[in-house]
């Protein structure tokens, strides 16, 4: 790539769709080409995620604004930056992560250096007159091991899809919809190998489809942080996925074989360290062990056309994730989220234990746009499909994630359907797509 040379870094409070402040970077190189980047957080973070540096001053936005964030981009990140002559993505990320070697990025902040990462990493696309996707890509060409195939999963023959489908969730519980489903996220995915607009259509179809169904059972179908409807009151963590089947149908699709289900149970959110049963669904009233809700998972695959689940275990029982892996990682993607964390180390682990076949990818959980790419490389490397996510706390108009799942190949995308921040990275893969005529 070109050298860049950085002329100017500012950053400013903004707020994100949690209603809680955010960083917005802007990235300024000499010759006039800008960058600009804001970065999300999550609800149910993964406790070994980058972190999410926040003042802590209780007077202002209860402790969560983000002053001392952008003091840090401006102050400490701007002044090793200025006139440097940046040679790659790479380059940056590496004086990025020097000035915060800590495991979490908690000196100067995670979200401080991906908003610099990012913002920079537009800044170099435009002064290179290419669109995100293909700086994206261009930066991620680095041989690491040998490539493997990707196994043939039985459900999901679609690996040669060329633009990321859209998992999009339509129902949302735990942490992301109060008193609802003790799941998270029920997610649903388009099969058939078809335009990317078309896709799109057929998930919004069902998600409205779904409403009515709510709506007839008289529950609400007011939405969460997602986007997606919270049925609230919802007393099993089973029914949303009949719903789905129904909407599914009703919408005019087979289910399975048009759109499939996906779920993100989010389980260290349930699982109560230290008990015999620690696996705890409240709206079902059940406590489950392990292999219980192994079973329980087992039953729902049996039942319904679930092509995934992701973190179906909690983030620290790595002695059932291998097991889990095993018995159903043919049939389904079986994914780490809050157990992988978009970091190289573990999913190391996760390859080395056999625990996973799929990984889910956030950005801001590990810090830096290289970072990200070195994980989705390895996952790569070894077969495995990679889907790129939105943050449920609070997310922004950044489309970051629509970008790098076209530039990486990933498979899925998981994405909520309404709501300004959800919707923009929609209508930015639609441009990608429309641009690469897919
Ligand atoms: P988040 O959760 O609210 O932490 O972003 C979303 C997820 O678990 O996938
Ligand atoms: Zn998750």
């Amino acid at each position: 790539m070109k050298q860049s040379i950085i002329k100017k870094i500012t950053a400013r409070e903004i707020l994100a769709s949690g209603a809680y402040p955010t960083v917005e970077t802007t990235v300024e190189l000499r010759g006039g080409a800008i960058g600009r980047a804001s970065v999300p957080y999550g609800a149910s973070a993964g406790s070994n995620e980058a972190s999410v540096l926040l003042d802590g001053n209780k007077k202002r936005y209860g402790g969560r604004g983000c002053q001392k964030v952008v003091r840090n981009v401006e102050k400490k990140i701007f002044p090793t930056l200025r006139n440097k002559k940046i040679k790659s993505q790479r380059m940056l990320d590496k004086i990025l992560t020097s000035l915060d070697p800590t495991p979490r990025k908690t000196k100067l902040g995670g979200n401080a250096i991906l908003s610099v990462s990012v913002a920079f990493a537009r800044a170099a696309a435009a002064q290179q007159k290419k669109p995100l996707y293909k700086y994206i890509k261009q930066s991620m060409k680095r041989s690491v091991g040998k490539k493997v195939r990707l196994q043939k999963k039985k459900r999901l023959p679609v690996r040669e899809y060329p633009v990321a489908r859209p998992m999009m969730v339509v129902i949302e519980g735990g942490k992301h919809g109060e008193n609802s489903t003790d799941f998270q996220e029920y997610i649903i995915c388009p099969l058939k190998n078809i335009k990317y607009a078309e896709s799109v259509r057929i998930n919004i179809e069902v998600y409205h489809a779904l409403k009515k169904v709510l709506k007839k059972r008289k529950y609400g179908t007011n939405v969460g942080t997602e986007g997606a409807f919270v049925p609230a009151g919802i007393k099993s963590n089973e029914l949303p996925l009949k719903f789905i089947v129904e909407a599914i149908k009703a919408a005019g699709y087979k289910p399975g074989v048009d759109v499939g289900i996906a779920l993100d149970p989010a389980a260290s959110e349930f699982y109560v360290p230290g008990k015999k049963r620690p696996y705890f669904l409240s709206c079902e009233k059940k406590r489950l062990t392990a292999v219980q809700m192994m079973q329980y998972y087992g039953r729902l695959i049996k039942k319904y056309p679930i092509v995934s689940i992701e973190d179906g275990f909690d983030e620290d029982d790595w002695d059932h994730w291998p097991t889990w892996h095993k018995k159903f990682g043919k049939e389904i993607l079986i994914m780490g989220d809050d157990l992988t964390v978009t970091q190289e180390k573990f999913l190391q682990k996760a390859i080395d234990l056999s625990a996973i076949n799929s990984i889910l990818i956030k950005p801001n959980q590990v810090g830096t746009l290289t970072e990200t790419l070195d994980t989705m490389h390895l996952a790569k490397s070894r077969g495995m499909h990679t889907i790129v996510s939105h943050r449920g706390g609070g997310d922004t108009n950044d489309t970051l994630i629509m970008d790098l799942a076209y530039a990486a190949g990933s498979l899925f995308t998981k994405v909520g359907p309404s709501r300004g921040e959800r919707v923009e990275k929609y209508n930015r893969m639609l441009e990608i797509a429309l641009e690469n005529k897919k």
